[in-house]
């Protein structure tokens, strides 16, 4: 089924998407990647957010960053290993501190809804389990493709370029961007090869001459986890189209220059 209305063109010299980037929902002033975290962005003022999303057992995304659930959940082990109805009744939100206790897993399905309802948009990051690459980049664009319903079409990215793959197949119509810590020289490349956009690159490896490298490809460059004001005056000045940042308290996401 095709999205309920065409999605915005969106390249590096038409970017539509606002600079400033809430980092897990506002992961540092609420537990990371759960709706107490997207409430608490969209509270200071933020209007486009990242998540880390993979599959649960049955096929479910849903929103974790890291492979087992021991650090962000009272939950044990692989959340791979478990179905939605069991991941979604787990706390995840009393590791972060007692007032979120209570606080569930979030679904993509959940978090689509609030961005509707908000009018904000989102940068889905693809965290697959070892092993589910292709599958999880493909279910969740399809499901996005289908469900997003706004002009505004989420941005997916992903480390893994087999899940930038399976997004490709599962929701051609959405844009994509390579996820990279530091440069390497096959980066560019990789990136086109899947008709990505946008990289989106460690900030502390952001330098002048990769951002010429970025721009002549074409590319928009964004870049993670800005947290620092001269950093971020920084690379504004550079001319980069997304800041990722935890400190959602620190930085107006109204500001454009630097
Ligand atoms: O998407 C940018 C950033 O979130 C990538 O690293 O580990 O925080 O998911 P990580
Ligand atoms: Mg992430």
């Amino acid at each position: 089924m095709p999205p309920a209305q065409p999605f915005a063109v969106v390249d590096a010299t038409h970017w539509p998407y606002p600079r400033w980037i809430a980092h897990r929902g506002a992961g540092r002033l609420a537990p990371e990647n759960t709706l107490a975290a997207f409430r608490a962005g969209h509270a200071h003022g933020y209007r486009m957010f990242e998540c880390d999303v993979r599959l649960s057992a049955d096929g479910v995304p849903f929103l974790l960053h890291d492979d087992v659930l021991d650090r962000t959940t009272d939950g044990r082990g692989e959340a791979a290993a478990l179905a939605w109805d069991e991941l979604s009744v787990l706390d995840a939100g009393a590791w972060h501190s007692a007032k979120f206790r209570g606080e569930r897993l979030l679904s993509l399905q959940a978090l689509v809804r609030f961005c509707q309802i908000e009018d904000c948009a989102l940068n889905v990051e693809l965290k697959p389990a070892p092993g589910t690459e292709y599958e999880t980049g493909r279910i969740v664009a399809r499901m996005l493709e289908r469900e997003w319903g706004g002009r505004l079409p989420p941005l997916l990215s992903s480390f893994r370029v087999e899940a930038l793959r399976g997004a490709c197949a599962g929701g051609p119509s959405l844009p994509r961007a390579l996820l990279i810590g530091s440069p390497f020289p096959d980066c560019l490349r990789l990136a086109k090869e899947q008709a990505c956009i946008a990289l989106v690159a460690g900030h502390e490896h952001v330098s002048p001459s990769f951002v010429q490298q970025v721009r002549a490809e074409g590319l928009a460059l964004l870049s993670y986890t800005v947290n620092d004001e001269a950093e971020a005056r920084r690379l504004l000045q550079l001319g980069l189209h997304g800041l990722i940042t935890d400190c959602v308290n620190c930085f107006d996401p109204g500001r454009q220059a630097a």
